[in-house]
């Protein structure tokens, strides 16, 4: 009998040994040895799982934190008929992805003010809720009002960096009589005492005038980088002269009637500046050599063309370009400008203007 009772027990023993093994293969739940989440990624309870066999996920749609990066654990709860159980699943929250920054091309600031001033502006947006650290560099001067190029970078906890270079225009004090505008190309520009400046850069075309005599000679910086161009062209043997230079206003008075009375109003327009429009009244142009239609065959020309822009300058009125610049061709007429943007509108000989590259008008308002 106690034989009997021993092989049942045993029997019962196996069943048991039995239905718990099968029970634990059933309800086994399989997941990655090693999840490695990007930061903010929507990622649910169910997709850590990879096979829940006999379970039902109860907790399926519930979104995982993501938020922050480093070593975590999501609690999946399992159902198996009426038995609830929790298993952790591990998972690891990466950041790969750099802060975006404000798409615009720059900012304004009022002179005196930190340069952290513009931390707003610049919208930096970050997948990882940890602080980004922005810093500035490149050769500005917050307490100096004008144009600057200024490298913000952003790097977020990760070290993941996003630069960018943005024009910081510092505003000239005392703002109420200064207009500031934004161009059609982002470019940020102001009008203070009769003069508009575009990016720093002195603008007179037939939208934006000069007042009378703001300037009184050709500036300091069109003379210096005439002088090197004029060393440069000498030693290829050929000379450079200044036709016309800076223009009072009362000798655009006398240069426009001229040409109203030779040419009749409308094609004068096409020609020579209104008194208070002109480039020559800014001292930022000069005319070269010849003030003739012919210039543009000679090698001077021929010169200029290949080279004025080594020393900041730029035919102002390139042929076929009137519908921007309001001014038929003018081989002669040279708008000092920089190097650098010389270079740029020089765009290996095919000459990109001073309104296009802006986005601005040259038009006049009758
Ligand atoms: N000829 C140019 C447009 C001027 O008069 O300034
Ligand atoms: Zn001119």
């Amino acid at each position: 009998m106690k034989r009997k009772n021993g092989i049942i027990l045993v029997i019962i023993l196996l069943l048991a040994v039995t239905v718990c093994a099968t029970l634990l293969v059933l309800l086994r739940v399989d997941t990655a040895k090693e999840y490695r989440i990007e930061a903010s990624a929507d990622v649910m309870v169910k997709d850590l799982v990879l096979d829940p066999h006999m379970n039902e996920v109860v907790n399926a749609s519930q979104y995982i934190d993501t938020s922050t990066v480093g070593e975590h654990t999501a609690g999946a709860i399992l159902k198996w008929l009426f038995i609830e159980r929790i298993v952790d699943i591990p998972y690891t929250v990466i950041d790969t992805t750099a802060p975006e920054m404000a798409s615009k091309t720059g900012f304004y600031l009022m002179c005196g003010q930190d340069i952290k001033t513009i931390e707003n502006e610049l919208e930096i947006a970050d997948n990882s809720k940890t602080p980004v650290e922005i810093t500035y560099s490149g050769e500005y001067d917050t307490d100096t009002p004008g144009a600057y190029d200024i490298k913000v970078a952003a790097k977020d906890e990760s070290g993941n960096t996003s630069e960018k270079v943005y024009r910081l225009i510092v505003k000239v004090p005392g703002s109420g009589e200064v207009s500031y505008f934004e161009t059609s190309k982002g470019f940020l520009g102001y009008t203070k005492d009769g003069m508009t400046y575009i990016d720093g850069l002195l603008i007179v075309n037939k939208t934006y005038g000069i007042k009378a005599d703001a300037v009184a000679d050709l500036t300091d910086e069109f003379k210096a980088a005439y002088n090197e161009m004029l060393e440069a062209i000498k030693a290829d043997g050929m000379y450079l002269s200044i036709e016309s230079g800076h223009r009072l206003h009362r000798f655009q008075v006398y240069l426009y009637n001229n040409s109203v009375n030779k040419y009749g109003k409308a094609v004068a327009d096409t020609k020579t500046a209104r008194p208070g429009n002109s480039e020559h009244e800014g001292g930022v142009a000069a005319d070269f050599n010849w003030v003739s239609q012919q210039f543009r065959n000679s090698k001077e020309y021929k010169w200029l063309q290949e080279n004025c822009y080594k020393y900041g300058f730029i035919l102002r009125y390139p042929e076929g370009k009137y519908e921007e610049t309001g001014y038929e061709y003018e081989p002669w007429h040279y708008r000092y400008v920089g190097k650098e943007l010389a270079e740029i509108l020089y765009n290996g000989g095919d000459w990109i203007t001073l309104e296009s590259y802006f986005g601005i008008t040259s038009e006049y308002k009758d």
